[in-house]
């Protein structure tokens, strides 16, 4: 039985800032931002959008009422939890009226608890090929304003509809994964912006990768030339670029210039959107299938890396007739309908916060273009709305 990729859709809150314009504010040169580190636009989050109505938003885009009957469990990977104790994947379940027969719980580990969810998701259609598993990734990246992680910032979910016979991609069975105990980024749980050691983390990426790939290889068989595409999880662009070149002269000019290619169209949608943390790398799927053309058949591989740290490579196999499963035009809407602040609205954006000491606040939800907006907190309880029920 073939377990994988059924659907798979993002959301993109409807506010960036560009690059160049943030460079010129910080004093340097537009092209570190969006060449060094590969950034064209980021994508910022309004107060009425938090991780549960970004991954409900995304959602609603690929769900039809056969899924909905046939969810039986909800893992919401995140690292910008909403509560310490009850699971934002309950808040989606709600919003989109899914079974009550289903499972709904969080997964934690940085940028990797999206990957862990898809996983075990595998594991629970195997043991139940009738039903469906939705995995949500959310994620608003926050290191702070004038800080040298500032530039990777950004705001977004995917969500993946794991099933039996997947309508998009095949996950294969072998993946090659290592943890190790080290404090490269982290968030207390005081702190609303992430800790981090941005050197170290760029090298502990770059040995994670190489790790697991070496590993793969091993497990496998396969070489770089049985893949048409490796899709990284891209905290930004240039960091999956580096990652990718250490491994090219592994293969023939051909593959080498196949890689390269399928890599830039991966990197298409980050480059406006940012760092989606537990999203990143499902957000770079989804930008490589739908701005490439891509035979049926072909195998695509996959880095998974979550600060802290965890990492995994796995692969899967593009399934016949995938592109009917995908939401290009959603897509492509997201984007264009998407609305450019300048570099003072977007600090005012990232300065407002909610409430920490339990005091209610009503949010104006009409200029959030989202169907599914927070509007607000009473009582200590997030107070959500679907605007099309
Ligand atoms: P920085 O110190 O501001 O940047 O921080 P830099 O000085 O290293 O420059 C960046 C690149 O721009 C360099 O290229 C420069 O040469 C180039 P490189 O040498 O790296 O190839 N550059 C220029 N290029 C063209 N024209 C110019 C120019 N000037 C300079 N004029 C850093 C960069 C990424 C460290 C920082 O933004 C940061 O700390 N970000 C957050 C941490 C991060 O993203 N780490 C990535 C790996 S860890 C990870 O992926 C996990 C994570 O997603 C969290 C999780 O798991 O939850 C972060």
């Amino acid at each position: 039985m073939k377990i994988g990729i059924d659907k798979i859709g993002f959301y993109t809150p409807h506010l960036y800032v560009d690059m160049n314009n943030l460079a010129v504010a910080r004093g340097v040169e537009p092209e570190k931002f969006t060449i060094g580190i590969g950034q064209d636009e980021m994508a910022i989050a309004p107060l009425t959008q938090d991780p549960v109505t970004l991954a409900a938003n995304a959602a609603l885009q690929i769900l039809d009422e056969n899924d909905r009957e046939k969810i039986d469990f909800v893992m919401f990977g995140t690292e910008s939890g909403i509560d310490h104790s009850k699971s934002a994947a309950i808040y989606v379940h709600e919003l989109l009226g899914l079974s009550p027969h289903a499972r709904s719980i969080e997964m934690k580990q940085a940028c990797y608890g999206g990957t862990a969810a898809i996983q075990l998701a595998k594991g629970h259609i195997a043991l139940n090929p009738e039903s469906k598993v939705l995995v949500l990734a959310s994620d608003i990246a926050r290191y702070g304003l004038q800080t040298s992680g500032e530039v990777t910032q950004g705001a977004g979910a995917v969500a993946v509809l794991i099933s039996a016979e997947p309508g998009v991609l095949e996950l294969e069975n072998i993946s090659t994964f290592l943890t190790k105990d080290i404090m490269d980024f982290w968030r207390p749980t005081y702190s609303d912006v992430a800790f981090v050691d941005g050197k170290f983390s760029n090298e502990q990426y770059m040995a994670f990768f190489s790790e697991v790939w070496e590993e793969y290889k091993k497990k496998t068989d396969l070489t770089i030339s049985d893949f048409e595409a490796i899709c990284y999880h891209l905290p930004y662009t240039k960091m999956g670029l580096k990652a990718l070149r250490t491994i090219l002269d592994e293969g023939s000019e051909e593959v080498q210039k196949r890689l390269s290619e399928n890599f830039q169209a991966s990197t298409l949608y980050s480059r406006k959107v940012g760092n989606i943390y537990t999203a990143s790398l499902y957000l770079s799927l989804i930008s490589l299938l739908e701005e490439q053309d891509l035979e049926a058949g072909s195998r695509i591989g996959l880095f998974s890396y979550g600060s802290g740290a965890v990492g995994e490579f796995f692969s899967g196999i593009l399934q016949p007739n995938y592109r009917e499963f995908l939401s290009v035009d959603t897509h492509k809407d997201n984007f264009n309908s998407r609305t450019e602040v300048t570099v003072t609205e977007y600090e005012s954006i990232f300065q407002k916060t909610l409430p920490i000491d339990g005091s209610t606040m009503e949010l104006d939800t009409s200029q959030d273009p989202a169907p599914i907006c927070l509007s607000g907190i009473k009582d200590h309880e997030r107070q959500y709305i679907n605007k099309h029920k």
